[in-house]
């Protein structure tokens, strides 16, 4: 066991921890108050690679590992969550998808314009009525001449109003109401019309917004085989939720390093109020549960880099990174006082920000379910959606 970082992912890691800090970091709270970041801001992070990370060179990225690219999300999600959100929907929900089940000429057509930034990437999974239960999406596909026509609604996906390419997701068998019977396609922005942008309790900087299709899709943008688009978007998640838990991360240690430099500043009844147990409890509980949650984390990250199994272990990870951060942000506050309730620090956007991580990509609950049905074997269990 080796708990080091290589050359190259401590390089990789500099990079997104120097470029967040000067350039995302100082503007966190404006973004958070327009509701978005300037666009110039994905042409700098395509420039520095980090819009392909994982990409193999080949492919237009910078050809590190998985476990790189989520040591960048930590990073960029320190600064502000909602880039890091919208990195990471661009990269494990979409490119990495594409990259996986691609043919080769779906790989090379679609592929290297993510990687350097110049298409950012959605996720269309979720509908108005499906959410959880993701296999019960009603967005339907019918074959028509030179492709399928798709018709439907979806529902808060990430980047759809940035540009780009979307990976969604459609019932191809009418025959079915489960999740068998959905294919995946590979859609341009263009192809979609932007119905609605959501407005929402924290990640003000990312774009979130309801879509609508109505558009013959040609046949040659269909993901991996017919009917059996389901099996793509769990894999999908598998990663994902591995980035969703880094982002957690990011937002508890920036949490996290407010509270320890105002404990140390503050002071009351003539001490610093780092001084006082009370204030050490939650500083130490602080740091540990942090560092247990970049543990899980790396591990999943690891064990995806292996080509192992890591169902469990994402679902673990993220379980445990985004509770952790919704209670740790909430204590930060709690350092802060009356502080930690105002804009004039970080504090209280950190703690909108981190709620969504229990919500998105799977809620806890459903991570407690899949942990449930990996430990106990499905078939044990009665009571379970089929
Ligand atoms: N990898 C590969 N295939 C998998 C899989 C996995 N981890 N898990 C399930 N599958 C396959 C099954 O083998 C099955 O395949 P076959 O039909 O070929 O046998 C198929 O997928 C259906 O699986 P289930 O029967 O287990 O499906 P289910 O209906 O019971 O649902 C669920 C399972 C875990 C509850 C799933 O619906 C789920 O994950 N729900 C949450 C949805 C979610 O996370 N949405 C996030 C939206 S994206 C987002 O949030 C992005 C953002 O903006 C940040």
């Amino acid at each position: 066991m080796d708990f080091e970082l290589a050359a190259e992912q401590r390089e990789i890691q500099a990079v997104a921890r120097e470029f967040a800090a000067a350039e995302i970091e100082p503007h966190a709270a404006e973004w958070d108050r327009a509701h978005g970041f300037p666009r110039a801001l994905l042409g700098q992070l395509g420039a520095l690679g980090l819009l392909g990370v994982c990409v193999p060179e080949e492919h237009g990225g910078a050809g590190a590992d998985f476990l790189s690219y989520i040591l960048v999300l930590e990073e960029l999600s320190r600064a502000d969550a909602g880039v890091g959100v919208t990195v990471a929907v661009h990269t494990s929900a979409c490119t990495l998808p594409l990259l996986a089940f691609g043919t080769e000429a779906q790989r090379a057509r679609f592929v290297p314009p993510l990687a350097r930034g110049d298409a950012i990437g959605c996720f269309a999974l979720t509908e108005p009525g499906s959410g959880s239960d993701a296999g019960a999406l009603v967005t339907s596909a019918e074959p028509v001449d030179g492709g399928w026509h798709v018709r439907g609604s979806k529902q808060w996906i990430t980047n759809a109003s940035l540009g780009g390419t979307v990976l969604l997701f459609a019932r191809t068998d009418p025959s079915t109401r489960s999740a068998r019977g959905v294919s995946a396609f590979v859609v341009d922005t263009a192809q979609v019309e932007i119905t609605r942008t959501e407005e929402k309790l924290g990640l003000n900087s990312s774009a979130t917004n309801d879509i609508a299709i109505d558009a013959v899709v040609e046949g040659d943008r269909m993901l991996g085989e017919l009917h059996h688009g389901f099996r793509i978007a769990m894999a999908t998640l598998d990663g994902g939720r591995i980035g969703i838990a880094a982002q957690a991360v990011g937002i508890a240690q920036a949490a996290y390093d407010v509270a320890r430099a105002y404990a140390l500043e503050r002071e009351t009844f003539g001490h610093r109020i780092a001084d006082y147990q009370a204030i050490q409890h939650k500083l130490a509980n602080m740091a540990m549960e942090i560092d247990a949650a970049r543990l899980l984390t790396l591990r999943a990250a690891w064990l995806k880099d292996q080509g192992r199994p890591h169902t469990e272990a994402g679902a673990k990870a993220k379980l445990f990174a985004s509770e952790m951060a919704r209670r740790q942000t909430a204590e930060a506050i709690q350092v802060l006082g009356g502080y930690g309730y105002t804009k004039e620090f970080p504090v209280e956007r950190y703690y909108r920000d981190a709620k969504v991580t229990e919500i998105y990509e799977g809620t806890s609950e459903i991570q407690r379910l899949v942990i449930a049905r990996s430990i106990l074997g499905r078939n044990e269990l009665v009571a379970t959606p089929s």
